[in-house]
């Protein structure tokens, strides 16, 4: 955080070109960011007080920098600041030691140098080498562009002294290490006061006329005023702020920029005075020359100015400089007047922006080559990256939401029509399109052929059937004599009929010769007889007779076998094969698996290959369905009958017994989905395919091997089923699955689990699932 807020304030210092009177920030002996490695001295009385303990405000070791031998010049502190620093302030203390200490530095001179090899006092404005402070913060007037910084006590007196020490300023971004120039000169125009046009600060050599080797004025971060007479700075001369040259002795200015490294510049901006009541203007044009290695390029760069005779303001001039690359420049400015002044000059180069007026603030040693601007960019772009994303996370989710809620409303008033049954899954799948036309309450009307949506919910589905060309002649299974039909008992109950035990009398030889005969009774031969109400509506008739022409067509032996029918009068019946063992569910669920102790007590058991035998009977009978593109809709352990020999035989009750209406999700009183049977797609998209009947297998195996002790996420209700298939449909691994059962083996969890993939072509067929059960039967 204190890493991210000093970013900022960088970024801030960058954008706000924070000028030398702001630039006054610690850079790190009191922190810590200046290491102890960055500080040296010429020598230390004791190691416990080395020049690592001369941090301002801290007390470790002996609690300051104390030299061994008396203080004079020859004494100093020496701290490498890690990278160029315009130094604004020196902030200085004694040795304290709580309170048992006293000395400390009166005064102390200050040395600095850019490359640490050559060393220059510091001088004031006036251009004295002053070798003594008293003060505990001090301003540096000017200030200095360096890297490292000595700090040279001075004592009059015989005392030991001690330093604790901390610099402020900000990063040197710019890079320039050095300008030369002609020396500026004297303006003495008849009536007005003389102005020093020179560059008073400048630390480099002044030789024959010319400054070269170091900074000044033209870095110093103070900018002329209009009046070139008036300055910024108390107790100086008029003309202080510039550096200005007449036109009598020179053709041209000649400048020559030095930098740390070579740069790619952009433009130059120059500081220039335009009074031209007094003769002075900008320049009328420049030429710069680039010195990329060793050599001078030919080529320069030429930049005219557009002069104002009209505005006397100082202002800063922009030269393009073409992205040229240089470790130096040599730039010619000409005159366009008598006199040319220039305060300051600044460069930018590459994407970083280089201003000698303005400095960057810095709070950190670590050398940054003048990244700021690209740091604030990306800081920038990540910040609103950050923003796009959030923001198109949140859309996104409500979005999605809103869309899932549409879509399980649309799936969930979707009549019974599209609730189950077999279906063709390429012809007939159930889109929300075509079972929410406005106009068709539910397509079953025109395309689906209802199969048992009289005694239960579901139907099987075939194209192009129409209730009107459902006639008799339709229906392959033939007509039994309904007074042959000796009523036993009643196995089931739906809203549109009911499900008889009955004996059928003659019926082998009805049947004749070849059929396959359901089991006898002894002598008898007993049917499970599904009937129509009396009062059934004309649409549950019509899903009669049609669920009586699909059935009469599917001839496997782990699938219900129609035997034959009751059509020519009313109620209209059909009439299967009987199970004796009833369904799967109750089947399993008063069983336990076998072992000693249920051997011991005679309690119901089941083995572990009988459980895989009927996983591979299901996935045999489905694997038939699906050969024949019929989809189930509605496979469960619910919708298996057993007969007396364990043989499973797939059906399809639907709501026809109430005893599982809980496994059915009710909404508006209207369709009845077994959701937690379905895919996502089933019930976001009320997309039913063979997919889907996959999915709902897994399920059911996953009840198989729980023995039906338990409803499929038993602990969720059905409206977080729903919020559950949203999460399978986003896949982000927050869908909760169903658990492995204990008595499961693993490779058929996993075998479960794939029929749980999101994406479809990710899981089983049903061959698949039959080829991978089948061994395990003999295994076990
Ligand atoms: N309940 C409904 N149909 C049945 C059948 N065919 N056998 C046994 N019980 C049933």
């Amino acid at each position: 955080m204190h890493l991210f807020l000093l970013l900022i304030l960088q970024a801030t210092a960058a954008i706000g070109q924070i000028d030398p009177a702001h630039c006054r920030y610690p850079l790190g002996m009191e922190d810590g960011r200046i290491k102890d490695d960055a500080l040296k001295a010429s020598s230390q009385w004791h190691e416990t007080t080395g020049p690592q303990y001369a941090r301002l405000n801290r007390e470790e070791g002996h609690g300051a920098w104390c030299p061994a031998a008396q203080p004079s010049v020859s004494q100093y502190l020496e701290v490498d600041l890690g990278r160029l620093t315009f130094l604004t302030v020196i902030g200085t203390q004694g040795r304290y030691i709580r309170n048992s200490g006293n000395e400390f530095a009166r005064e102390y001179r200050v040395n600095y140098s850019r490359d640490g090899k050559l060393w220059k006092s510091w001088r004031n404005r006036q251009g004295n080498e002053v070798n003594a402070y008293n003060s505990v913060i001090k301003d540096l007037r000017p200030p200095i562009v360096t890297r490292y910084v000595r700090l040279l006590p001075v004592t009059r007196l015989s005392t030991t002294i001690c330093m604790r020490v901390e610099l402020y300023g900000c990063s040197w971004d710019d890079g320039l290490i050095s300008y030369s120039a002609p020396e500026g000169q004297r303006m003495q125009p008849p009536g007005y006061p003389i102005a020093n046009l020179n560059d008073s600060t400048y630390d480099g050599v002044h030789e024959r006329g010319k400054l070269f080797g170091g900074l000044g004025q033209l870095t110093d971060g103070v900018i002329g005023q209009d009046d070139f007479t008036r300055t910024h700075e108390y107790s100086v001369w008029p003309g202080y702020d510039y550096l200005g040259w007449k036109n009598d002795s020179l053709e041209h200015v000649e400048m020559e920029f030095v930098f740390d490294r070579q740069r790619n510049f952009t433009s130059m901006k120059v500081h220039s005075n335009n009074m031209f009541s007094r003769d002075v203007k900008i320049f009328s044009s420049v030429s710069c020359w680039f010195k990329p290695h060793f050599v001078w390029e030919a080529e320069p760069v030429e930049f005219r100015t557009v002069l104002d005779d009209r505005n006397p303001s100082a202002r800063y001039v922009t030269v393009d400089l073409n992205h040229r690359t240089a470790k130096s420049l040599r730039c010619r400015f000409y005159f366009a007047d008598v006199w040319m002044m220039f305060s300051e000059i600044s460069f930018q180069s590459g994407n970083k922006h280089t201003h000698v007026q303005t400095k960057v603030q810095n709070t950190s040693v670590t050398p940054d080559d003048g990244k700021t601007p690209i740091l604030i960019g990306c800081l920038v772009t990540i910040i609103l990256l950050l923003v796009i994303i959030i923001f198109l996370i949140l859309w996104c989710q409500y979005v999605c939401k809103v869309l899932e809620k549409t879509l399980i409303k649309q799936a969930l008033v979707f009549p019974t029509a599209c609730g189950g049954g077999y279906a063709e899954p390429d012809i007939t799948q159930c889109t929300p399109h075509q079972c929410f036309h406005s106009n068709a309450p539910h397509y079953a009307e025109t395309d689906i052929v209802r199969l048992q949506g009289v005694t239960g919910s579901n139907m099987y589905a075939v194209p192009a059937l129409t209730v009107d060309s459902l006639t008799r002649k339709d229906i392959s299974a033939a007509e039994f004599p309904r007074q042959q039909l000796i009523f036993r008992e009643k196995l089931g109950e739906g809203q549109f009929g009911e499900v008889h035990l009955c004996e059928a009398e003659g019926l082998p030889e009805f049947l004749g010769e070849g059929s396959p005969l359901p089991d006898r009774d002894g002598h008898s031969v007993l049917v499970a007889v599904k009937q129509l109400r009396a009062d059934a509506t004309s649409q549950a008739r019509n899903d009669f007779l049609k669920e009586i022409k699909i059935m009469s067509r599917l001839n496997d032996p782990n699938i219900i076998r129609l035997l034959c029918v009751c059509v020519s009068s009313d109620p209209l019946c059909m009439v299967t094969e009987y199970m004796e063992n009833g369904d799967l569910n109750m089947f399993l669920s008063q069983r336990e698996i076998e072992s000693t102790l249920t051997h011991a007590n005679n309690i119901p058991s089941v083995s572990l290959s009988d459980l895989l035998h009927m996983a591979v009977q299901i996935s045999s009978g489905m694997k038939y369905l699906a050969s024949l593109n019929f989809v189930h809709r509605d496979l469960a352990t619910r919708n298996c009958l057993l007969d007396r020999r364990l043989t499973i035989k797939i059906a399809d009750f639907g709501m026809s017994r109430n005893l599982y209406s809980s496994d059915y999700y009710r909404i508006q009183g209207r369709a009845v989905l077994p959701i937690r049977w379905m895919a996502w797609e089933s019930i976001l998209l009320g997309k039913f395919t063979t997919a889907s009947d996959v999915w709902a297998f897994g399920v059911t195996l996953w009840e198989i091997f729980t023995l039906c002790k338990e409803q499929p996420y038993s602990l969720l209700s059905d409206e977080q089923v729903i919020e559950n298939t949203g999460e399978f449909f986003r896949n982000q691994g927050r869908q909760i699955f169903l658990y492995a059962p204990p008595l499961c083996p693993p490779s058929l969890f996993e075998l479960m689990m794939r029929c749980w993939s999101r994406d479809i072509p990710d899981r089983p067929t049903f061959e698949g699932l039959y080829q991978a059960l089948k061994p395990h039967v003999n295994q076990s």
